[in-house]
């Protein structure tokens, strides 16, 4: 018996290792991605092995993260509840893919995670598994266990000699990797309560921000950010560079009490500068490129896609149409955004495409000669006659 653990090296994931085998008299491969988290990824395969597993598997998956995940979030336009861009939602099916990958080439019968029961994780990472292989087993410690709190977890490592690090003993409960940190928990469990300055990690406060504005042009092939200030670069690099850049002038920080899957409201608090920055950009564009009722009906769908996310419905026939849809709407966003970051805020600076379907000769307030004024009458007669008939049958109007 083998299980693949999907391991980050947090406290929970690291206790997980112990208890599999104690529970379940198994073998625990440990499968870590690297879609970013940074930092987290040092001395990791030590601390998997300490804790008993029989080996760290770890991928590079920042480029296809970027790429196959992120900019596909993009390019839908996706924003749950008006606000969240969908950071860890976007992030668990491509780990919990790559899992059941491991899962089969260590030939595993299990897959484990630590979400816990009360959490969207759990759902988008157990979709997946049923989604790609619905024959293997799923364990969900934090499902079964009697470990409640993160001091039980703790007493439980420590009875083990686990090494607990300083940050697993925050009292928020982060996730972090190339598009978002994400903070729950601790004193954000009241919304009327204001995040403290230091809980933010990759953003500096609007107010502590340059006073001088930062001028940045980011441009597009087919909905697809391809450089930075003329400059070429990866997807994964793009997304870096604009954290910096963003993170450095304030942008980027979200609040925001929304509605779990599991029915509950809860509070987050994300950082999100390069993909903020990102989305302005690319909704900028658009604005440019694509012609009302495309552009209309692509925000419909975009509140979908949102949606999809957000519960884990990345493998799915309706997310997979989706995608057609947006791919067939991006032809045309090819071109340039400048932005000029200043204090927390996005201003628009200037758009330019040569797909652009905006026509000084037409648009403009001076003297033109290829738009007929007059026509303007008879259009307006006919696109009203609803509201005419309505008032001339002595309908009532409300309002009045
Ligand atoms: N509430 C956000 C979401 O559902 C963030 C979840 C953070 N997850 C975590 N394991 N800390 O996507
Ligand atoms: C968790 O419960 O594991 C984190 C929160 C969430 O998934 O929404």
């Amino acid at each position: 018996k083998r299980v693949v653990l999907a391991y980050s090296g947090g406290l929970d994931t690291s206790v997980i290792v112990p208890w599999l085998r104690e529970n379940y008299g198994c073998e625990v491969v440990c499968f870590t991605a690297d879609i970013g988290q940074g930092e987290e990824l040092e001395g990791l395969e030590e601390k998997a092995l300490r804790s008993g597993a029989s080996r760290l598997i770890i991928r590079d998956l920042k480029e296809e993260f970027a790429r196959d995940y992120l900019f596909r979030v993009l390019r839908a336009g996706a924003v749950y509840e008006r606000k969240y861009l969908l950071g860890t939602s976007i992030a668990r099916p491509l780990i919990a893919k790559h899992q059941v990958e491991v899962a089969h080439e260590v030939g595993a019968d299990a897959v484990a995670h630590g979400a816990t029961g009360k959490g969207n994780d759990q759902v988008r990472f157990e979709l997946t598994y049923m989604a790609l292989d619905p024959r293997l087993k799923v364990i969900a410690p934090w499902r079964e266990w009697d470990i409640r709190s993160r001091q039980d977890a703790i007493r439980y490592a420590r009875e083990r000699n686990i090494p607990v690090t300083a940050t697993e003993k925050s009292i928020y409960s982060r996730d972090r990797n190339l598009w978002h940190l994400s903070h729950e928990g601790g004193p954000l469990e009241d919304p009327w309560n204001e995040p403290e300055e230091g809980m933010y990690l990759i953003s500096t406060s609007p107010e502590s921000a340059p006073d001088e504005p930062e001028y940045i042009e980011i441009s597009f092939e087919s909905g697809t950010p391809v450089a930075v200030n003329g400059v070429t670069m990866s997807p994964a690099q793009i997304i870096n560079h604009l954290n910096a850049v963003g993170g450095h002038h304030g942008i980027g920080r979200v609040d925001l009490v929304e509605s779990r899957l599991v029915g509950m409201k809860s509070r987050g608090v994300y950082e999100t500068p390069g993909g903020t920055i990102l989305m302005a950009a690319h909704r900028e564009l658009e604005s440019l490129v694509l012609d009302r009722d495309t552009l209309h009906f692509k925000d419909l769908v975009a509140l979908k896609y949102a949606e999809l996310v957000y519960s884990g419905m990345w493998f799915s026939p309706l997310r997979e149409a989706l995608d057609a849809f947006v791919d067939s709407t991006q032809g045309p966003v090819t071109g340039t955004v400048r932005l000029k970051l200043y204090k927390g805020n996005i201003i628009v600076a200037g758009r330019t495409s040569p797909f652009s379907l905006y026509r000084e000769d037409f648009a403009t307030f001076g003297q033109d000669d290829v738009y007929n004024q007059s026509d303007a009458k008879g259009f307006i007669n006919l696109f009203g006659l609803p509201l005419k008939v309505r008032a001339l049958n002595g309908l009532p109007v409300s309002g009045l």
